[in-house]
């Protein structure tokens, strides 16, 4: 119990200092994002919209194409719906969301998917070769038995 205690305490105060990290600007931008996207897109995996690290990593060179879309979005993803348009934010509200969004993404690397899928691939297979050659392996390596 004491040990949870000490973790969740960790927790907290990495928590706050995790806000802390941000300058006030980005914290208004994160109070924006709150409001006003955090139904559907939080910072790592799909929700309705695509995560935060993939947002950052399809706008990395291009940091105001953020506010564009979301004034005016289309319909990129086939597998989403589309995103209804944020004109009520305003265009100084969005520029403080963006400047959250690389902040809060700053040093996570978008994963693709296609990394993912090969990574699960190899491991797949990994399983497969265990299964037909593990009486093999007991055989030269009869500790495993
Ligand atoms: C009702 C749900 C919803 C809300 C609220 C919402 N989004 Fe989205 N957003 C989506 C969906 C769905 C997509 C994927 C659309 C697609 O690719 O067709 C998306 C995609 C995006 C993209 C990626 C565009 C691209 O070129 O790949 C950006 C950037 C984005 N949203 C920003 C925002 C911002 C900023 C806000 C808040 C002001 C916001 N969204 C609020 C649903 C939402």
């Amino acid at each position: 119990m004491k040990k949870f205690i000490t973790v969740l305490h960790f927790l907290i105060i990495f928590n706050i200092y995790a806000d802390i990290e941000l300058t006030p600007e980005e914290l208004e931008g994160k109070k924006k994002f709150m409001t006003h996207c955090s139904d559907c897109h939080k910072l790592e995996g799909v929700l309705v919209g695509p995560s935060l690290v993939e947002i950052a990593h399809v706008y990395k060179d291009d940091k105001r194409g953020i506010i564009t879309w979301a004034m005016r979005p289309g319909n990129k993803r086939a597998d989403t719906l589309p995103m209804p348009p944020m004109l009520h934010v305003g265009k100084e509200n969005l520029l403080k969301i963006t400047n959250y969004i690389f902040a809060v993404t700053e040093g996570k690397e978008y994963k693709t998917s296609k990394k993912n899928e090969m990574f699960c691939t190899a491991l797949v297979a990994l399983m497969v070769f265990y299964y037909f050659y593990r009486k093999k392996l007991k055989k030269r390596m009869p500790k495993l038995q």
